[in-house]
């Protein structure tokens, strides 16, 4: 998730320089960030699309040529008729402090001006996008968490004698019956709702499941969460320092794209990540 800051550096409009924005260029690589020089002579619609296809954290605008107060604002519209007004705008050039105040107050985040230094750049760019990064991951959380429990994994020593609790007793529905061999696992999944309660047998000795019985007894041996995307978690549960079990998404179960969590980081549950794939 520690991806390098992205920033692209932009000359909008017609003027011919570009010694200042290589300088600077060259100055924020050497803060260790990854710089997209877009050239010469680009128009607006150009920039903002070049900074929508390489995701970039940051604009770096420069300007010599005194069209920043038609250029400046013009790119923000654009940013926001394409939905990335997240991305932050810097500008840089000979601009007077009335014109920085109008534009500041347009939403250009900052105006660096001849005498500033690369290193003030860097720094004000660090800071700003970390913040950026950091609302955005706490709003997305609320929203990309697992909404409903796919299935509740339960080991038990024999499918037919479960099946009289699960079936008989409690009128749930099998819907589905499946070998699982690279698991050692004949499972049959009960309908409950959206949730699923899948019965989970042995077919070897060596198998998990019966490993599990053997240290645990039967009983509930894993929680799934139904995710939009396992790959996802699997990487911010590895950025959060969790134990997990699969280095990558496999095929689990009615073909459902799974990743297990290793119990001791999830509080003594088997933890699995359940996304179901269309097909
Ligand atoms: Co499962």
């Amino acid at each position: 998730m520690k991806r390098p800051i992205r920033v692209l550096v932009a000359k909008p409009g017609l003027d011919g320089h570009d010694r200042g924005a290589l300088i600077v260029a060259q100055g924020l690589r050497d803060a260790g960030m990854e710089v997209i020089y877009t050239g010469l002579r680009q128009t607006v619609a150009q920039i903002v699309a070049a900074a929508v296809d390489e995701d970039v954290d940051c604009i770096g605008l420069s300007s010599l040529s005194g069209a920043h107060m038609s250029l400046f604002p013009a790119l923000l519209d654009e940013l926001q008729k394409e939905g990335a007004n997240d991305i932050l705008v810097i500008g840089g050039g000979v601009i007077p402090p009335t014109d920085v105040r109008a534009l500041k107050a347009l939403g250009i985040a900052e105006i660096f001006t001849p005498g500033s230094t690369v290193t003030e750049m860097a720094d004000f760019i660090r800071s700003r996008v970390r913040k950026n990064r950091g609302t955005e991951r706490a709003a997305a959380d609320p929203a990309s968490a697992p909404q409903v429990i796919d299935h509740i994994g339960v080991a038990v020593v024999s499918l037919e004698d479960a099946l009289r609790f699960y079936r008989d007793h409690l009128g749930l529905q099998v819907v589905h019956e499946e070998m699982i061999p690279d698991q050692h696992v004949r499972a049959a999944f009960l309908q409950l709702g959206e949730t699923h309660i899948e019965l989970l047998e042995s077919t070897s000795e060596h198998g998990p499941i019966a490993r599990f019985i053997a240290k645990r007894g039967p009983g509930v041996h894993h929680v799934a969460y139904r995710v939009d995307s396992v790959s996802e978690w699997l990487e911010r549960a590895r950025s959060s320092g969790l134990r997990v079990i699969d280095d990558a998404p496999r095929t689990g179960g009615q073909h459902k794209l799974i990743a297990f969590v290793h119990p001791a980081s999830a509080h003594g549950v088997l933890t699995e990540y359940c996304q179901i794939v269309q097909e």
